[in-house]
């Protein structure tokens, strides 16, 4: 297959090849040159319909170390306002010799939709409420990084659930490498599904974390909210903010996570995204090589 479309496409064998991969293109973007010639002559469009800082820099920065040509593409400056579709746009790109597309959109199942639509290679950078694999792979790495192997381990996910593609994504890639999770917040903003997916609902933060090895906390994604669903900030965040006392009460030490961006003094204190169990910023450094991997593997494909 030449798309990456969800971590629920993939397997244990295809996640241990993109983390190799990954160590050794992590090792390259730390030389003084930081640039190789693999993917000389290949193009890549970023096409973004949803607003990103990490995960659109991210790919650009990891497409230009791989030396593959890059344009990117925002669709609020766009035709897409004069009413072009998806399609129509996506091939208007494919017509100028573009191999490979990265997208994220606000519909769940647009990066498959567009995959059964147009002759090139398909890259999920987040559909709406629904898969963000790229997300969950750099996650996993840098589990794997801070703990020597996510198998065994015990990771909660906090905060608001059911509007996140993040927690989807790594449901399925921790579990998928022999991890448990948990997750942890409202009623409100816990989907119905969870139990089929095999994962347990924590509803004390502080229980949650004496379990765990690894604590994500989310942000509450207010753009997906219906406001009925919530409890308010204020609410939220004592029940549900992550403090440093919280962490000194507990009886050991855990590695915090945050895929970003931060609602400050909401999910998270300032004190601990910036303190030293935090692993956020790594988190964003082994996005380069991760995404570096997944283009170098999926773009092995198109060339043979
Ligand atoms: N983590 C993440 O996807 O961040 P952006 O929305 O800034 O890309």
């Amino acid at each position: 297959v030449n798309h990456l479309l969800g971590i629920k496409y993939l397997n244990e064998n295809d996640l241990q090849l993109i983390f190799e991969t990954a160590d050794h293109f992590k090792e390259v973007i730390n030389r003084p040159i930081k640039k190789v010639p693999s993917l000389r002559d290949v193009t890549i469009a970023n096409i973004f319909f949803e607003n990103s800082t990490r995960t659109k820099l991210s790919f650009e920065l990891a497409q230009k170390r791989l030396s593959a040509d890059v344009i990117s593409f925002s669709s609020a400056q766009s035709s897409v306002k004069k009413g072009e579709t998806l399609i129509d746009t996506v091939n208007n790109i494919l017509s100028m010799k573009v191999d490979m597309v990265v997208m994220r959109h606000s519909s769940p199942g647009a990066a498959h939709f567009l995959s059964q639509n147009v002759k090139a290679s398909i890259v999920n950078a987040g559909d709406g409420a629904h898969e963000h694999p790229t997300q969950a792979l750099l996650d996993s790495f840098t589990i794997r990084e801070k703990l020597g192997d996510v198998a065994g381990k015990k990771i909660v996910i906090v905060g608001d659930i059911l509007h996140s593609r993040v927690a989807l994504s790594n449901i399925f890639a921790l579990q998928m490498q022999g991890a448990e999770v948990r997750v942890c917040g409202p009623k409100t903003l816990i989907p119905k599904y969870i139990d089929s997916l095999g994962v347990k609902v924590e509803s004390d933060l502080r229980k949650a974390l004496e379990w765990c090895d690894v604590a994500n906390m989310l942000r509450i994604q207010n753009e997906r909210l219906d406001v009925s669903y919530f409890p308010n900030t204020r609410e939220y965040t004592q029940q549900f903010g992550l403090t440093s006392e919280i962490l000194e009460c507990l009886n050991k030490e855990i590695v915090i996570m945050h895929p970003g961006p931060i609602n400050r003094g909401v999910e998270i204190t300032t004190d601990v995204a910036d303190g030293k169990h935090s692993v956020i910023l790594d988190q964003v450094e082994n996005g380069v090589a991760v995404r570096m991997a997944v283009i170098y593997l999926l773009a092995s494909k198109i060339k043979n």
